[in-house]
């Protein structure tokens, strides 16, 4: 590992597109050389997490933790944490990663721990954010990315992207209006937060 290098630790649980348009934004805007920056592992607690093979595809070291191999939540956030300390992350960035983190975990990461949120929070935390967007009759959704506090999906707000909620617009139509966005905020305020001193 290059001295001085600050290594990014990412966590998913399945498609993983957030988490590669982070890499893709990585590898373009040469995070190495301007932000002495790099994404260092990716971390599943699924097996089956599709993100996983682009990962690998990309070179990129692996992990399951898988969270149904622990008996309580404590435990799973413990072993979850070796992994992610074996990289010695600067950042640990939660990109669809679909686990309720205890206190504990929050606590050890506070000031490096990142989250994207499929709502304009602090409008619709918790899940099913496009169903509920629809069902309160928005005329526009998007997405928060955020810093991790212990109050779920809550903290300070980094970056926003606002999206048109449409007359007929369905979850699925809506969500991926807004991954869209999800997958060009997210990696801006990525490099934002790294590049402060
Ligand atoms: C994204 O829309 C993200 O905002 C959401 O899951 C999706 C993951 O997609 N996150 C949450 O709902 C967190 N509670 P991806 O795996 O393709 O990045």
């Amino acid at each position: 590992m290059a001295p001085g290098m600050k290594n990014i630790v990412i966590l998913i649980s399945g498609e993983g597109s957030n988490m590669a348009a982070i890499v893709g934004a990585a590898q373009r805007d040469g995070w190495g050389e301007r932000l002495d920056a790099r994404v260092a592992a990716v971390i599943s607690n699924k097996a089956a997490a599709r993100g996983l093979v682009f990962a690998r595809g990309q070179g990129i070291a692996t992990e399951v933790v898988e969270h149904t191999a622990h008996p309580t939540r404590e435990a799973f956030d413990a072993a979850l944490a070796a992994e992610i300390d074996r990289h010695a992350p600067a950042l640990v960035v939660l990109a669809g990663f679909m686990r309720i983190l205890t206190p504990e975990f929050v606590a050890r990461y506070a000031g490096r721990l990142l989250n994207i949120h499929p709502s304009l929070l602090p409008a619709f935390p918790g899940l099913h954010t496009h169903q509920r967007a629809i069902e309160a009759g928005c005329r526009v959704a998007g997405a928060t990315v955020h810093q991790v506090t212990a109050e779920l999906d809550h903290g300070p707000i980094l970056a926003q992207a606002v999206v048109p909620l449409l007359p007929h617009d369905t979850p699925d139509a809506l969500a991926a209006r807004v991954r869209t966005q999800e997958h060009l905020i997210y990696p801006r305020a990525i490099a934002r937060f790294l590049s402060k001193p």
